[in-house]
This record gives structure tokens, sequence and C-alpha cells, in this order.
């Protein structure tokens, strides 16, 4: 499946004053200029917190950790850990399809969720409240087949056992994780042929009692339901001042510094209009729709907060296009709004995401038919002045897009994005 951020986005991010005490206590793990390998827990404590990853928080993570949003939404993009729309309020079951499952009665579990949930992965069950997926496997092939829900494992299970598991969270209770069919971890079905000696004093597998000591499977982790571990922060003192060979120890043993603490807490949220909303003047959109003349200076000075999400280099020239020279450049007749208040969802022509379709409405392109009637003059403006997307019309061939779109015909990727398969 092709993993893009979901179209729709909430207008900012914040951690919890817990979560926030937690994340910079992870950053504190790494050396200084590091940083940045803290994005992994980061990125899934703001899951945690919201249930999925929004582009506000993965923003907001990236800030922490001063690193280009690019740069986080590759990590987000690629784990599928990382949900990157709305899941379950109560919970998104990850079932396992691979061999071992598969052959164990995977198909059957998918079965149920089709039935009780959703017809389709990555759908929303009625109530809002459950949503499901196929994964690949998750390591515990010898308990197959099983399904992952929050951070635990149900595994040895059969269709009736995952009904019975779902009605039991719909009703608000959890129940306990590890093998379902009695089975301590992954000892033979029949028994243990050794090691038979003494009687086992734990009720439960070492990974169970961690899951029923946090209790936090399917709770959205605000930062007060568990302790926050993070023991290297207990005491103000570094644990070593210096390793055996005499260099100096890396700051994750120490507190964080004053000044990088306050660079975290400052980098924490992230403002609406950095998260790509529409400015909130009115002025700065009337800006963006300045008469041609001088129309590039214009519309720079009209985008302080230009999306960067999607950025690539500022010298991405559309491949093979001709070059026409800015004199020559044109830039196409604007809207001040759309027509009738209605904008043509734009994200239906490939390439366009929610931060260009922003862009393109700051720039007074609100339909379909507006792009179809570019000239090569017109596109070579819109190409110069998509700050940070430069040459995406033409890459993307934008107005070959919009000319189907605009006469009521779709292209795949319109279909698909009525499906709701890109997100
Ligand atoms: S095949 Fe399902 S956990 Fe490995």
């Amino acid at each position: 499946m092709l993993r893009r951020l979901h179209h729709e986005q909430p207008a900012s991010f914040a951690f919890t004053p817990a979560n926030l005490e937690w994340a910079k206590g992870q950053i504190t793990k790494y050396p200084e200029g590091r940083q940045a390998s803290a994005i992994i827990p980061l990125l899934w404590r703001a899951q945690e917190q919201e249930g999925w990853l929004t582009r506000p928080a993965i923003e907001a993570v990236a800030d922490m950790l001063g690193m280009a949003y690019i740069r986080a939404l590759e990590v987000a993009t690629f784990y599928f850990m990382f949900q990157l729309a709305p899941v379950g309020t109560v919970a998104h079951v990850q079932v396992c399809g691979t061999t071992s499952c598969m052959i164990c009665g995977a198909e059957d579990l998918i079965g149920v969720c089709k039935e009780k949930i959703a017809g389709s992965a990555h759908k929303l069950s009625a109530d809002g409240k459950f949503s499901w997926e196929e994964v690949e496997c998750l390591g515990s092939c010898a308990n197959a087949p099983m399904v992952q829900i929050g951070k635990d494992y149900y595994e040895d299970l059969t269709a009736d056992k995952l009904r019975w598991i779902l009605d039991e969270l719909a009703a608000g209770r959890v129940p306990t994780p590890g093998p379902q069919n009695g089975r301590f971890t992954s000892e033979p079905k029949s028994g243990l042929t050794s090691l038979t000696e003494g009687e086992r004093s734990e009720k439960a597998n070492g990974s169970v009692a961690r899951a029923l000591a946090l209790g936090d499977t399917v709770k959205r982790i605000d930062g007060t339901e568990v302790p926050l571990l993070t023991p290297w922060l207990k005491d103000d003192k570094p644990r070593a001042e210096t390793r055996a060979d005499g260099k100096p120890v890396s700051s994750r043993l120490g507190k964080v510094p004053a000044d990088k603490a306050a660079d975290i807490e400052a980098n924490a949220t992230i403002p609406a209009e950095k998260a790509g909303q529409p400015p909130a003047q009115p002025e700065a959109a009337a800006a963006a729709v300045q008469p041609a003349a001088g129309a590039a200076s214009a519309t720079a000075q009209a985008e302080p907060g230009a999306p960067v999400l999607d950025s690539q280099p500022e010298d991405d020239v559309p491949p093979g296009g001709v070059v026409i020279p800015e004199s020559e450049q044109v830039r196409p007749e604007a809207l001040q709004a759309a027509r009738g208040g209605k904008a043509d969802d734009l994200k239906r022509i490939k390439g366009i995401g929610p931060k260009l379709e922003v862009l393109c409405n700051r720039l007074g392109f609100y339909h379909f038919d507006q792009i179809a009637a570019w000239t090569p003059q017109e596109i070579a403006w819109v190409d110069q002045n998509l700050e940070g997307f430069k040459g995406r019309v033409t890459r993307d061939q934008w107005v070959a897009q919009a000319k189907l779109l605009a006469s009521g015909q779709d292209t795949d990727f319109s279909r698909r994005v009525d499906k709701g398969d890109v997100y």
C-alpha cells in the first residue's frame, strides 16, 4: 500500500506535559549531535497519545530533534508500526498474515475482522472503535496464528477466540495477552518433555507479566498512566566522568543541558500555520493574488509560513521540460476565493498533497478547470512559484490530469483517492 499522510489533519500537535517530560528524557539518551536517534520512540509516543501519527505530530517531533521534516517523514512513512490514518478509538488489530500464521488460520482471523470491524483494512468500524490491517511476520511464528493489539501479542488464536477478544475490548475489558490456548510460552502443545522438575511459580510468561504490570495496552497514553522510565535521569550527577580509556563520557549519562532543554521545550509544539494551515489574516491570502507584474517577489513575501513538508531541493527542475525564461513566464489568472465558496479537491490530482493544495489556494487556484487552462508560459510561472515544490506541475503533469477531472472524468489516482486508498 502507498503510505501517504491522511488527507485530513488536525491543526496542531503538542505532547501532554507528562509525555513531553518523557520525550525530553528519551532525547538525553543520545550523545550531543545524535538527538535524531530518538525519533522512533518520540514518534511512537506521539502515536500512543493521539492514536495515530498526524502530520503536525511528525513535524513537532522533527522540531524537537532539530531534523528536517522530510527526514522525519521518511521514518514515519517507512515503518508500518506508524499509523498514518485514524485508527479505532479502542483498538487497532494487526493480523499477521505471513506463512506460519497463514497456515495456522490467519485467514479465519481476517474473516473475523471483516465480519466484526470493517470489510476492508484501514477502515473504521461503524462505531469508530476498531480498525484492522494485515501485517507481515511479527516474530511470534511458534504461536501462530496471532494478532498484535497496541503493544501486546494475542497468540495461539482461533476465530472464536479473536471474536471473544474483540467483544471484551468493546465492553471495556482488556483480555490477558499471550497464548490463548493455555500454553505458557511456545512449549509443545502436548506439554514439556524436558526441564519438567519443579513447579513454575510465575503465572504468566515475562512479556505477558510486563504487559499486565503496565496495563496500558489499549489506552491512549498521556504519560500519567505509566511510570516515566528514565532511570538515567534520577540524579543530577553524571554516572561517570570518564570512560576506562580516559575519554569523557557522552552527554547521555548526564542531564539535558539547560539551553538544550529550553530548545526542546520551545520546539515541542508546532503552530498551526507551520502545520500547513492557511494564514489567519485574509490580507495574506489577498496578497497572494496580486497582478502578474512582480508577482514572484510579492508571492514570496506573502508566504512566510510556506509549507516545507514535501519540499524538494530548490534546483528540482522539471525533467525534460523546455525552459521558459522568467521574462516570458505569465502568472495564470487567479481567483480571490473558490467559486460558489466550494473549491475542488485538488488532492485528486496526483502530486498535490494537503500542503500543495493549501499553497495552490493561496495563489488563487481552486478549481480543476483553472489548472486545465494553463498555458506553457503559465505552467512555467507556477512551477517557479511553488515554494519548496518547484517543478511539480510539469513533473506530475497536473494540467493533463486537471483536464480529465475538469471534464468529469476520473484518473486512476483520483479513483484511489475517492476510495480512500490514498492517505
Ligand atoms: S508468521 Fe505470523 S508471527 Fe511469524
